[in-house]
This record gives C-alpha cells, sequence and structure tokens, in this order.
C-alpha cells in the first residue's frame, strides 16, 4: 500500500484548518491536526469523523510547545506543516498587542524551529490581505508595498518576513505563503462552519446571525465610501475553494517547487449591500440593517488579482457569492450556537 504523505495541520481544527483536513483527506494526504482548542471547539472532531468517515487523528497540544512539535514530526515522519494556528481578531490585537505578538511570532517562531530541528522543512503558511494595509488601487498584485495598520496585521506581515529568512539561510525549506482575502461560507454538509466567539467582527457571520434571528439588524459600517453603492467592497472567496488552494500549494511543493507567495482570492470584489442581498435571497429571510458609521481602520475597496496562484497552482476559485451564502445558511440554521452542545 503507497503510504499518504503526513501532513500537520497546527489550528486545524479552526475554521479555516477544519475545511482544508476534510479537503486534503480527500486528496489522499493523511492531515494530523495539532490543536490547543483556545480558539475552537473539540466538537469539530466528530463532525471531521462524520464527513470523511475516518477516525480523526488529532494532538491537544500548542505550537508554541517547541519539544512537542519536534515529537510529532519526528515520529509522525511528517512531510510538511500548514500553519494555520493564530489569534486573528483586528481590534483585539490593538487591545491587547502582546497577545497577539507571544502566540503569532512566538507561535512561528517555535514552529520553524521545530521543523529545522525535524529537518522537516516544507511549510504552507497562512497570511493575509491584511498586508497590503491600504491599497492604493485595485485589483491587488502581489507586488503591492506592504505595510500594517494594527498588530495582528503586523505579525502576519512579520511572519512572512521569518519565513523568508529561513529560506534564504538554507536551501533545503519550501514555503508557500497564502494570501488569503475573505473567506466565508461553510463545508455543503452544514456540519462545520465558522463559530465566532461572541458577536462576530465580520461581515458573513453577523448577517447569517440576523437572518437566523440571534441579533435584531447589521450595522453597515459606512455608506459613503468611494464604491458604487458607498459600502465597502471585499472579494469573498469560499472557503472550500481556500481549503483547494491549500491542496494545490502543498502538491506543488512536494513535487519540488521552491516557494511562492499568491494571493488567494476570486477577484471579484462585493459590496456590503451586495452580501446582504444574496444572503436574503440564499436564506428567504429579511436581513435589516442601519446605516453606521465608518469602522476606524477599513479601506473602501480591497480584491485580489488572483493571476499568479491560477498561473503557479493551477487553482482558481469557482463558488458564487450565492452559494458562499446559501452554505452558510445551511451551517448556521442547522447549527444555531455553533459547535457549542444544546443541553
Ligand atoms: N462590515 C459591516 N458590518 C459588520 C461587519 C463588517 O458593515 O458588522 C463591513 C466592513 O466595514 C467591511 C466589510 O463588511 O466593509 C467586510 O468586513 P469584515 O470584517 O468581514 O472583513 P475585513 O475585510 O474588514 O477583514 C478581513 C479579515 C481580517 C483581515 C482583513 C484584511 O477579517 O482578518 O480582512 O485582509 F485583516
Amino acid at each position: 500500500m503507497i503510504r499518504k504523505p503526513i501532513i500537520l495541520l497546527t489550528g486545524g481544527a479552526g475554521y479555516i484548518g477544519s475545511h482544508t483536513y476534510v479537503a486534503l483527506t480527500e486528496a489522499q494526504f493523511q492531515p494530523l491536526i495539532l490543536d490547543d482548542f483556545s480558539n475552537s471547539n473539540p466538537v469539530v472532531l466528530d463532525r471531521l469523523e462524520r464527513i470523511t468517515g475516518q477516525a480523526v487523528p488529532c494532538h491537544r497540544g500548542s505550537v508554541l510547545n517547541t519539544e512537542l512539535v519536534a515529537e510529532l514530526l519526528k515520529v509522525h515522519a511528517i512531510e510538511a506543516v500548514v500553519h494555520f494556528a493564530g489569534f486573528k481578531a483586528v481590534g483585539e490585537s490593538v487591545a491587547q498587542p502582546l497577545k497577539y505578538f507571544d502566540n503569532n511570532l512566538g507561535g512561528m517562531i517555535s514552529l520553524l524551529k521545530a521543523m529545522e530541528n525535524a529537518a522537516c522543512h516544507t511549510l504552507v503558511f497562512s497570511s493575509s490581505a491584511t498586508v497590503y494595509g491600504d491599497p492604493a488601487t485595485v485589483p491587488i498584485t502581489e507586488d503591492f508595498p506592504r505595510s500594517h495598520t494594527n498588530p495582528y496585521g503586523h505579525t502576519k506581515l512579520v511572519c512572512e518576513d521569518m519565513i523568508a529568512a529561513v529560506c534564504q539561510a538554507n536551501a533545503a525549506w519550501r514555503a508557500g505563503v497564502l494570501r488569503y482575502f475573505n473567506p466565508v461560507g461553510a463545508h455543503p454538509s452544514g456540519l462545520i462552519g465558522e463559530d465566532p466567539n461572541g458577536p462576530p467582527n465580520n461581515l458573513m457571520p453577523y448577517v447569517s446571525q440576523v437572518a437566523v434571528g440571534k441579533r435584531p439588524f447589521l450595522h453597515v459600517f459606512g455608506n459613503d465610501y468611494p464604491t458604487p453603492d458607498g459600502t465597502g467592497v471585499r472579494d469573498y472567496i469560499h472557503v472550500q475553494d481556500l481549503a483547494q488552494a491549500h491542496v494545490a500549494a502543498l502538491q506543488a511543493l512536494l513535487l519540488g517547487d521552491n516557494g511562492f507567495t499568491v494571493n488567494i482570492g476570486t477577484g471579484q470584489g462585493y459590496s456590503v449591500l451586495d452580501v446582504v442581498s444574496a444572503f436574503e435571497q440564499a436564506s428567504g429571510k429579511p436581513v435589516p440593517y442601519q446605516l453606521a458609521p465608518r469602522r476606524p481602520g477599513d479601506v473602501a475597496r480591497c480584491y485580489a488579482d488572483p493571476a499568479l496562484a491560477r498561473h503557479l497552482l493551477s487553482w482558481s476559485a469557482n463558488h458564487t457569492l450565492l452559494s458562499m451564502c446559501e452554505d452558510t445558511w445551511r451551517w448556521q440554521s442547522n447549527n444555531p450556537e455553533g459547535y457549542r452542545l444544546l443541553e
């Protein structure tokens, strides 16, 4: 029997990690989850087992524990790591920067040390369009200048630089940096999805909680942007497409690609009001909203030029905004309390 390549997913129980787990399993990889469940719920493991029909290997622990990670890499002869583990709330990072520096930068350093120690040199990293700051124009290509407007964004930028430095120092490294735009949606089974703690910071989970009746209305942050309807424009990408991008990145690296930094988006921008009307169509529920002031730090328009990922990885997104909303709605309406088990 041919041995499936074993891939360590740090933060593999989280929103993007769990969807990538399924995609990797279907692509004949053997993913292994490392998660401390600080921002995820162990119930996701049961759901993954139901979707894949197989036991879900998972180790509870922190990526900050370098010895533990090195041990896992060696014992399981892991071929590559996908590093999802990290905090991602912009506002929280402004209030608690050290929490972000400690976890996101400390986690990256710990992981790189463990990988070097175990001679595992193949890495895919979850970066973000946040590294483009306030882009001068759209669509955004990978050679745009990088900047940061909050500690969370700063950690993504510094992690990219740390990866570049280790690749420079040792030619054995192969790293794929994926700059995600706005991940939304859920697995079509409705069994896994995004499960924010408390009021969602992001648009799609907030809209879905309004549609399901958990929140009375959406605040639309600003309607005086220089966009067609005045509301912010973003590149929403279905998490299923995003999961496939990780499969494509790993396949390229394991076939010998030296490494790349690519945008992972659709190339299509939609406004807040576009999302509201698509969600109403998908759910059949009204999504009332009220206009509110701009949210500090928001940019008017942010969408990708995804040509480089198509060229290098033969990957492109193919889900529509309507299917992103339909899958989000299936997850939300089947699991109104997310993974929290109802008494
Ligand atoms: N918005 C609202 N009401 C809400 C939430 C969001 O009107 O309740 C608007 C925002 O103003 C923005 C759009 O919806 O115009 C999208 O906002 P999100 O918070 O969903 O996404 P962002 O583009 O602000 O943030 C995302 C990621 C961050 C990342 C950033 C830049 O969540 O991690 O993209 O890449 F830093």
